[in-house]
């Protein structure tokens, strides 16, 4: 059993939050990227957001892995879990239980930019499971990738909790493509996924009575004042949470309640809000099937299974590779797809 930790965010590189903000506040609708939401603080607001009754997407999927885990080790025969975006991995540990009673798990490898998270479920992890070898990567998903080791035997790579949804159509499909190749021959991409529903469900899934959803979203503000030293005021944004049916997606977004002006001295930048402008913060994808199955496809993966709940509030498919073309030489130029 062992523990490595290794972390690809170098000193004073948060991820880029400096080029985030820049980038994203100096546009005409301004935009921050999800994942600098997640700070010790966010973190522990996320952990709230589970447990809060208006947002389904949690128990919905624990109860898929409650019920599909078994079904899922006999499929894949993994040896291994990597897990994109792990959290504190409270659902993961269904399924690395299932592969250890199954007898054939051996390695877990969560990858978050939350370094603490990292640690602390590893530490966690490796004594709840004898045997189990962690291998944590503090890093970027988009970006740190490649950091990964090569799989020792069958892999399942998972992105739980629809965190992809909270990409653009046109990035998840890269994304995916990108993780394609992470999975080796014989592995399997394990996808939960929110799915398409009444918008007022939805919405409230995203804005709770008790507000701990508005806190989490105007913590990025917070997230930005401390590390790059700006003067947003969080409680002058109002949290909006709205479906957009077109794109079947959530949006989160931060309304500045009057003008103002912000400061962002680490990056010597100004910016100003006019009265109800809005900055987003996240997009959720829904998906339909059919939605889940053409993404799976552009990526050049194939569904194996897809799982639902009892009420069909969300989704958890198992998808490989789609087995490679075989080209032939044809006679006179190129190549051809052979049948
Ligand atoms: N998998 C957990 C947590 C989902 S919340 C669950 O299903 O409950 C999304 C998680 O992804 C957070 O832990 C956040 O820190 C992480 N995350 C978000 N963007 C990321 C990125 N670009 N790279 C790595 N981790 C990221
Ligand atoms: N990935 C989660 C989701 O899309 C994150 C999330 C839940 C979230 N509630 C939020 C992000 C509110 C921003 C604001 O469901």
């Amino acid at each position: 059993m062992s523990v490595t930790v290794r972390s690809y965010l170098g000193v004073g590189d948060d991820s880029s939050l400096g080029d985030d903000v820049l980038d994203g506040l100096t546009r005409p609708f301004k935009e921050l990227p999800p994942k600098h939401l997640y700070d010790r603080a966010g973190a522990e607001l996320f952990d709230r957001i589970c447990e809060l009754p208006e947002y389904y997407p949690t128990r919905a999927e624990r109860a898929i892995l409650a019920e599909r885990s078994g079904d899922i080790a006999a499929l894949t025969g993994a040896a291994e879990v990597v897990e994109l975006g792990s959290g504190t991995a409270a659902k993961s540990r269904l399924l690395l239980s299932a592969l250890a009673q199954a007898g054939t798990l051996r390695r877990y490898l969560p990858v978050d930019v939350t370094e603490g998270m990292i640690r602390d479920t590893g530490d966690a992890l490796a004594a709840e499971y004898p045997g189990l070898d962690v291998h944590g990567i503090v890093g970027d998903f988009e970006r740190h990738l490649g950091h990964l080791p090569a799989p020792t035997g069958p892999r399942i790579v998972a992105m739980l909790g629809g965190t992809i949804g909270n990409f653009t159509p046109g990035a998840r499909r890269r994304f995916l493509r990108g993780v394609g190749r992470l999975l080796g021959p014989d592995g399997a991409l394990l996808l939960g996924v929110d799915l398409v529903k009444d918008p007022a469900r939805i919405e409230a899934a995203y804005d709770d009575g008790a507000g701990v959803t508005a806190a989490f979203n105007r913590n990025i503000l917070r997230v930005v004042n401390r590390e790059l030293e700006a003067d947003f005021e969080p409680e002058r944004f109002d949290h909006v949470a709205f479906f957009d049916r077109e794109h079947e997606w959530i949006e989160m977004r931060l309304r500045a309640q009057q003008r103002m002006t912000v400061h962002v001295a680490g990056l010597g930048l100004t910016v100003g809000f006019a009265k109800r402008e809005e900055l987003r913060t996240e997009i959720s994808a829904k998906f339909t099937p059919r939605r889940l199955v053409a993404d799976l496809a552009a990526a050049r993966l194939e569904p194996i299974e897809l799982f639902t709940d009892s009420d069909a509030l969300f989704g958890l498919t198992l998808a490989r590779p789609v087995a490679a073309p075989r080209f032939r030489a044809t006679r006179n130029r190129g190549f051809a797809v052979a049948a």
